[in-house]
């Protein structure tokens, strides 16, 4: 396991969980969304998405992120929460986003990220689920690896006007305890 500093987010943070946001979409989705979609990502205007939201104290989800020990570059962040479906329980928690820097994939961060995530919703929540992009087997691969398993429910987002259709698969992992 990487040695890495994981705690939850601040508002300072901002422009760091921007930057890993736009630049992990723009190198996961590379082939899976639209070129004119991921080359028009901005930095600026993510940070200025993830200011609000960590500035907003009524939200009911968490912001993790994750820097390695004496950086201040952060490297990776997660989010989690309440699940947001209609057809969820109060007891149903959702891990909405866990991303981290290219150059940081397969080195063992997105487990520990991972980890502590589900420690989070453990203590919230029986359950969890998540939504991925059919078509994003890399996720898939490692979500499958720390044991979500598809629950069969799928949905189709639309884009550019949509033009562009994308099918999402969802996930559940059983919170113990
Ligand atoms: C998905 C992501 C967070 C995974 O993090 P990571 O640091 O690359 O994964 P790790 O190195 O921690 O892998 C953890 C375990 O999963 C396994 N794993 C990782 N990817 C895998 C894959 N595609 N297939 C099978 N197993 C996989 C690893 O072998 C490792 O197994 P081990 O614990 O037995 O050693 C990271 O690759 C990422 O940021 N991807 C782009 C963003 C993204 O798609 N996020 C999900 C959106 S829904």
């Amino acid at each position: 396991m990487p040695d890495l500093v994981i705690r939850p987010a601040t508002p300072a943070d901002a422009p760091g969980i921007a930057t890993v946001h736009v630049g992990s979409w723009q190198a996961a989705y590379a082939g899976l969304l639209p070129e004119e979609f991921l080359s028009g990502l901005s930095v600026e205007a993510r940070e200025q998405f993830w200011a609000a939201n960590l500035a907003d104290t009524s939200v009911p989800h968490t912001i993790l992120t994750a820097t390695p020990p004496g950086s201040a570059t952060i490297t990776g962040f997660a989010v989690f929460g309440p699940s947001r479906d209609d057809d969820a329980t109060p007891h149903t928690g959702e891990l909405s986003s866990i991303y981290l820097l290219p150059s940081e994939w397969g080195r063992g961060m997105g487990r520990a990220l991972h980890e502590e995530c589900v420690r989070g919703l453990a203590a919230q929540f029986e359950v969890a689920t998540l939504w991925v992009l059919s078509t994003n087997t890399r996720a898939r691969g490692f979500y499958e690896r720390a044991g979500w398993v598809m629950d069969g429910t799928t949905k189709v987002e639309t884009m550019s006007d949509g033009a562009v259709t994308l099918e999402e698969v969802r996930y559940r992992l059983p919170l113990g305890g």
